[in-house]
């Protein structure tokens, strides 16, 4: 082994991914170094718990003010686990300035910040690892950046919101309703601080900003994200959709053409046979779309001590690494270099093209259906599929369901207008966007 000293670490927050960090890098410390070249300790963390048993355990000197940490000498590597925006990013700032490597786990900061935080670290000369800011435990930065270098990316779609699937599956697999399975997903750990985050699709895209990217090489652009969440799904559509050989998930879709990028989250029915259809409960998966390798998908944990854990301490191993390298040679943070980034536009929603389910509250009576048909006709919107069902008990409407070819969004809101406007539709159109996913 090298005869390098120790490398160490400053862990910022010492709650559910801190201690995770700390048992990792505690069990499998032999192999650790015989990967890195070099032994790595956590010596210094910032907690609010000062009595912590797991820094008492593991020899770590503990304070409450994280910039004692991040102001300590003998740190190389400050691992950021506070969450949230600030004080996060003017720790990181502050990190940086110091000539300190930063790794995170925050996909918030990174979404949001990431283009200043990584001109700081450019300009220090130093790295900032944030492996565990998507999907957890599962390496897909390190995957689109370096092991699909090669390829023009074409699209990525990723159920990256355990919380959100794991609230589908429930609803789809027990019929349960959406506040009774949000309450569980919350007493089981799964649910952001802030449980808006997930079931509202601001998680989902705070990572999506991140994988699009480093997929297209363009800068970190939350602002632009076309942002839905769960919270208006029901149980009524996701029994239709299964009837009707689809199953509704929360994506987050990245897609180029010449005309510009799509960044958007949102419900999605994507057929049954397709393989991201078959992720439930907590897990994650990314689909990926590349010229030359075709769909790669990548599955696992996408939170959790321990599956988030593994991301930040590989992160630290890709830093301990290259502490001597070069910092030109390095790979760049976004996968493209700094000053080669693309200023493709990102496309407003009204502009997407996608296929349609719809959801109409209907007067059972003759000609209603082929009103409807017609306003979809006039705007060359064109009809895969439609189902009738029976009114629900006391109900005197009844549901009709439709789903559409790809059509762009902006004359689709049209079509819904025009439907809405019928004396015969009663309550507003449901509209959730539907993609195959398939090879184009
Ligand atoms: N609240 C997030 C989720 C945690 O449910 O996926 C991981 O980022």
């Amino acid at each position: 082994m090298s005869s390098y000293p120790p490398v160490k670490i400053g862990l910022l927050g010492l709650g559910t991914v801190g201690g995770g960090v700390t048992h990792v890098l505690a069990r499998n410390a032999e192999e650790i170094s015989r990967r890195a070249g070099r032994e790595i300790l956590i010596s210094h963390a910032a907690a609010r718990n000062l009595d912590s048993t797991t820094a008492r355990t593991a020899g770590i000197k503990l304070t409450g003010e994280a910039l004692e940490v991040v102001n300590d000498p003998d740190i190389s590597i400050i691992v950021e686990l506070l969450g949230g925006y600030e004080p996060a990013r003017s720790l990181v700032l502050r990190a940086l300035a110091n000539g300190k490597h930063v790794v995170t786990a925050n996909k918030a900061l990174i979404a949001k910040h990431g283009n200043e935080i990584f001109a700081a670290a450019q300009a220090a000369g130093t790295m900032v690892g944030f492996e565990a800011a998507v999907a957890g435990g599962i390496p897909i930065i390190k995957a689109i950046r370096e092991g699909l270098a090669g390829n023009r990316l074409e699209w990525v779609a990723g159920i990256i919101n355990g919380t959100a699937n794991f609230i589908l599956t429930e609803m789809r697999d027990k019929g349960r309703d959406f506040p009774d399975v949000l309450a569980e997903a919350q007493a089981l750990g799964y649910a952001e601080a802030d449980p808006t985050f997930d079931v509202e699709g601001i998680d989902a895209a705070h990572k999506l900003t991140i994988l699009a990217s480093i997929a297209f090489g363009i800068p970190l652009q939350f602002d632009k994200v076309y942002i839905e969440g769960i919270s208006r799904i029901t149980r009524e559509d996701v029994a239709y959709a299964e009837q009707l050989g689809y199953r509704i998930k929360h994506l987050g879709i990245a897609r180029r053409d010449e005309r510009g990028a799509q960044l958007r989250v949102h419900p999605t029915l994507i057929p049954q046979r397709q393989l991201l259809a078959s992720v439930s409960g907590v897990m994650n998966a990314v689909l990926v779309r590349g010229d030359a390798v075709g769909q790669s998908l990548f599955y696992g944990a996408g939170a959790g001590a321990e599956p988030t854990a593994s991301a930040v301490v590989a992160d630290i191993i890709d830093v301990v690494r290259t502490l001597t390298v070069d910092p030109d040679n390095r790979v760049p943070h976004l996968a493209f270099q700094p000053d080669a980034l693309s200023d493709l536009p990102v496309l407003p929603m009204t502009e997407v093209e996608t296929c349609y389910y719809l959801r109409l509250q209907a007067v059972d009576r003759s000609g209603v259906l082929a009103d409807v048909t017609r306003i979809l006709a006039d705007r060359d919107i064109s009809i895969e599929a439609v189902l009738q069902k029976e009114p629900p008990p006391g109900a005197r409407d009844v549901p009709i369901i439709l789903l559409t070819y790809r059509v762009r969004e902006q004359r689709m809101n049209e079509a819904i207008a025009a439907i809405e406007a019928l004396d015969s539709i009663h309550a507003p159109v449901v509209r959730i966007r539907m993609e195959h996913l398939n090879s184009d």
